[in-house]
């Protein structure tokens, strides 16, 4: 077997899948976010060690698992978090996550003091979430705990330096630091000397599929695992769940529609030039990348309504309901940018709208305008791709949007794109057993290992009627935020 360890933000779900792709056994263990202040968010990292070790230990007890069975371990993990170590590795303060948003000012310093520069060394804006402007708010606000640290790592990476007492971080989670000079894929001196950071404190860089080494006896006798299994770097969560949905080439991208959503497109050349719009990362495959947008409120978006407007009803009843609408939702359009935009827009302040309210709309109109707009934003950053000549012809959808007929269908119709869905979908953990099955050498690259693992639905294919209406309502969609910039609470 190998163990695909899914460290995220709400829980750690550990999966064992064979050589065929199943998953014959998954077990999960929540842990708690310690949000003292507006705006922070921690956690601790001996939480995700506990709850990895007893979610393991529940599939060899109680799921008979053999730990002689397991050949190979690797991870997706949370992105971004800062995990500080000081002179014997230990934890000198809680992590501060991915979604902690107290770094406004240091993301200011940076563009400040390195301006473009930055971008084109990261290949990213520094945004609140990554995890420099983390360390300069550590190195600002806590110099005692800044003074003794030793060390940094990404949530993932500790919870494997305690299984296998060896440092290290992984490219695909190191761009996320935004300290990683991409292009050349090695710690930047040049951030490091202007934020005054010691090189030193950078862990071993490693890639995804690289052996970054074998279960220690230490933690062989705390989990009850075997000394011979091998652990692999693993990848951040976008990465791996990327590798889950088979986005192996540059034909492919991922929509993918949790609480936010993301559309990530697979990337082969890290010359590739968003200007920090989208997020560009290292891939868990060697030699690639990709690339990257964040549409905040998504899931989120239909959540709120269904609170707001229609708690009397299921889920899925509501958004089944989206079909009695028509397509462009009877003339009426939604802007989903209810906590502010990531991308295209980089916007804390801009709020959402519905346009074109008519006298005889329904609740199924506003229910379709909502699904529509999510879908009208994704748009947006597909177009990003069109503009830089990055072709595709395939849209693997994932989460909420893939969960309904009716939504793939509207994504088809948007997007102008072949839409398809997985029969098997496991999300990030599906990647990190695999990241783990091809460093085993189970299969000769990521290809071979997804015709196994990765198994394809429906495929759903525009209809040109509906495509053109949405291409004339999009064009309308992207002038709401220009308009609408102004309004605030
Ligand atoms: C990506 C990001 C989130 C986290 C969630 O930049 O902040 O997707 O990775 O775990």
């Amino acid at each position: 077997y190998v163990l695909g360890v899914d460290l995220g933000t709400s829980a750690v779900k550990v999966s064992a899948m064979n050589r065929d792709g199943e998953i014959v056994a998954q077990q999960a263990f929540d842990y708690p976010l310690i949000q003292a202040k507006p705006g922070y968010s921690e956690q601790n990292p001996e939480d995700w060690v506990s709850g990895t070790t007893v979610a393991i230990v529940r599939l060899i007890l109680d799921d008979h698992i053999k730990p002689e069975e397991i050949s190979g371990i690797s991870f997706s993990g949370q992105m971004h978090g800062l995990v500080l170590l000081g002179e014997n590795n230990q934890v000198l303060r809680p992590a501060i996550l991915w979604n902690d948003t107290r770094t406004a000012k240091q993301c200011q310093e940076i563009k400040a003091k390195m301006g473009s520069e930055f971008v084109d060394i990261t290949k990213n804006q520094p945004l609140e979430g990554f995890t420099l402007p983390k360390m300069l708010w550590v190195k600002e606000n806590e110099p005692d705990i800044w003074s003794q640290a030793k060390t940094f790592l990404l949530p993932k990476d500790y919870v494997r330096y305690r299984m296998t007492g060896k440092l290290g971080m992984d490219y695909s989670d190191a761009t996320g630091t935004v300290l990683l000079d991409v292009k050349n894929g090695q710690w930047s001196q040049k951030i490091c000397d202007v934020f005054d950071i010691p090189m030193s404190m950078c862990p071993p860089l490693m890639r995804s599929i690289d052996l970054a080494g074998k279960i220690s006896s230490s933690f062989a006798t705390f989990s009850g695992l075997d000394t011979h299994t091998e652990v692999f770097g693993g990848a951040a969560d976008n990465a791996a769940g990327a590798v889950g949905a088979s986005i192996l080439s540059p034909n492919m991208v991922l929509s993918s529609i949790g609480t936010s959503g993301v559309v990530l497109k697979y990337e082969e050349d890290p010359t590739v030039d968003y200007h920090g719009v989208l997020q560009f990362e290292d891939h868990a495959i060697p030699d690639s990348y990709y690339s990257m947008g964040v549409t905040l409120a998504a899931g989120y978006s239909l959540n709120w309504f269904k609170k707001t407007f229609a708690s009397d009803e299921s889920f899925d009843d509501m958004v089944d309901s989206a079909a009695k609408s028509t397509v462009g939702a009877n003339g009426l359009l939604y802007t989903p940018y209810i906590v502010g935009e990531r991308a295209p827009h980089p916007d804390a302040d801009i709020r959402g709208s519905f346009t074109g309210v008519d006298g005889t709309h329904k609740k199924v109109d506003f229910v379709r305008a909502v699904l529509e707009g999510i879908i009208f934003s994704f748009k947006d950053i597909m177009d990003i791709y069109d503009e830089n000549d990055k072709e595709f012809d395939t849209v693997v959808a994932i989460g909420g949007g893939a969960k309904s007929p009716l939504w793939l269908q509207i994504q088809a119709d948007i997007f102008n794109k072949k839409v398809v869905s997985l029969t098997n979908e496991q999300g990030p953990g599906m990647g990190a057993a695999m990241i783990a099955a091809v460093g085993l050498g189970w299969f000769k690259d990521f290809q071979e290992c997804a015709e196994k693992f990765v198994h394809f639905g429906k495929t759903y294919v525009p209809n040109p009627d509906n495509a053109k209406k949405y291409d004339q309502l999009h064009k309308i969609y992207a002038q709401v935020y220009d308009q609408t910039k102004g309004i605030s609470k």
